[in-house]
């Protein structure tokens, strides 16, 4: 049961706007936690579903398929759930590709990104013929067509171009489509790159792509780039004579971390799509991650200890930046719910048990009074959570949990002590002894 309800499915006491959707799960966060242990992760299917519907409706009539972005959370159960809907899914490693494979998609529903792939990672992507690889450099263009000679195919490419905008995100850090940026061709080369990529006997290129960023709630960033890389189609058509049927818009739609954040207008944001490129005969691609899965997810963590120190209160957590780096990475903000509120409220900072002063999932936070042995909801945590999750002071990574409606399943079981391990070897001069 999801913390805004209690166990008679009533509406619990003070707390939230966990989103709707989630609410017609019917599995007690109290019971999972039971029985899979702390710190763990659980997934509404119920609000993946929502979300996936509420964009793809947001586009209307346009020929667009949303290509899941597989960083955001990459559990293959999860990954299923959204072939089912049918997405495709946009990948950025070899590793990615695999687990593409595995949760049953075919190469056709796959876009390749990522600003340094190697040659391992191009053959086999190319072996599982994927739609398009999102190329971000001439050099990498050069790589693509050798390696594309060497396997018999034809690599289909669509140029990553920074529209050079700019971007306004929380965090400097999630912001990719400003010029210097390290990702994508700069804007005032991809007219000649685009040249180099349609004279290349083993590609064939086939659209533009563009990602300028993520959490990002303006709607202008996505139009200045879209105009811009329309102007350069043009372009590239007049000066190629090579027709380019797909434009990628990236992803990056924000999701609403605190209650005071404003809902993104996805229905507006479809308009604003729908007015640049409607009509315009071109296969649309969009690429979000935490949209679809950012406010489906919370971490489970049970308070382990409580203490004072300079004035000061702290929570001591069995999660902490190793399970959920979020907070320390870019100071981000995730609501911090108890899912049997004792409620009297405090103000504290809520800590990990990691060994590095920066481990924190909240500072000088108002916050349930929580005491040890209690359970605490981090909400907002299904997009780049457990994906970031490390093995740092030996913690094993937690576990996953997926719920649909009245059922629940773990899908990614906490690594053990054994895992840890498990890759290590010693070296020979020592097992020779
Ligand atoms: N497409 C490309 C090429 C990307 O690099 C990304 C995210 C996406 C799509 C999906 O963006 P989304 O819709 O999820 O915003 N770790 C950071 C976020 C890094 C995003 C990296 N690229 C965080 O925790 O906020």
């Amino acid at each position: 049961m999801w913390p805004t309800l209690d166990h008679r499915g009533a509406v619990g006491k003070g707390v939230l706007d966990i989103p709707t959707a989630a609410l017609s799960e019917r599995v007690s966060l109290e019971a999972i936690a039971r029985e899979v242990g702390t710190p763990c992760y659980v997934y509404s299917s119920a609000m993946i579903r929502a979300q996936y519907d509420q964009l793809k409706s947001a586009m209307g009539k346009l020929d667009v398929r949303l290509h899941y972005s597989v960083k955001a959370n990459s559990s293959i159960a999860i990954l299923a759930l959204l072939r089912e809907l049918g997405a495709g899914l946009d990948i950025v490693s070899g590793g990615e590709l695999f687990r593409s494979l595995k949760a049953g998609y075919t190469g056709k529903d796959i876009v390749f990104s990522g600003v340094g792939k190697t040659e391992r990672e191009m053959e086999e992507a190319l072996r599982a013929n994927v739609l398009l690889f999102n190329v971000e450099s001439e050099q990498e263009l050069h790589v693509l067509d050798a390696v594309a000679k060497r396997v018999g195919a034809k690599a289909p490419v669509a140029l990553r171009v920074n529209p050079e905008v700019l971007v306004d995100t929380p965090h400097p850090y999630t912001r990719t489509g400003e010029k210097g940026m390290k990702f994508g061709i700069p804007f005032d080369e991809a007219l000649s790159v685009g040249k180099v990529a349609a004279s290349l006997p083993n590609l064939r290129l086939l659209g533009l792509d563009m990602h300028v960023g993520s959490q990002i709630s303006q709607f202008a960033p996505y139009e200045v780039g879209l105009q811009r890389l329309l102007h350069l189609r043009r372009e590239i058509e007049r000066e190629t004579k090579v027709r380019l049927e797909y434009l990628d818009i990236g992803g990056g739609l924000a999701v609403t971390y605190d209650a005071s954040d404003r809902a993104v207008d996805v229905k507006q944001f479809g308009q604003v799509i729908s007015a640049l490129v409607g009509g315009a005969g071109l296969k649309i691609i969009l690429e979000p991650g935490r949209f679809l899965v950012g406010n489906a997810g919370v971490l489970l963590t049970r308070v382990l200890y409580r203490k004072r120190s300079g004035g000061k209160e702290f929570i001591i957590t069995d999660a902490g930046m190793t399970d959920l780096l979020r907070p320390s990475h870019y100071n981000a903000f995730h609501r911090i719910e108890a899912v049997n509120p004792t409620g009297r409220t405090t103000v504290a900072d809520v800590v990990g048990p990691i060994c590095e002063s920066g481990d924190f999932l909240a500072l000088d936070r108002q916050i349930d009074d929580a005491q040890p042995g209690d359970l605490l909801a981090v909400q907002s945590t299904g997009a780049y959570g457990f994906v970031m999750a490390s093995n740092y002071n030996s913690r094993p990574r937690p576990a996953e949990v997926l719920v649909d409606g009245d059922k629940f399943a773990v899908i990614t079981k906490r690594e053990s002590y054994d895992d840890l391990v498990h890759n290590e070897i010693p070296p020979a001069w020592r097992s020779a002894q």
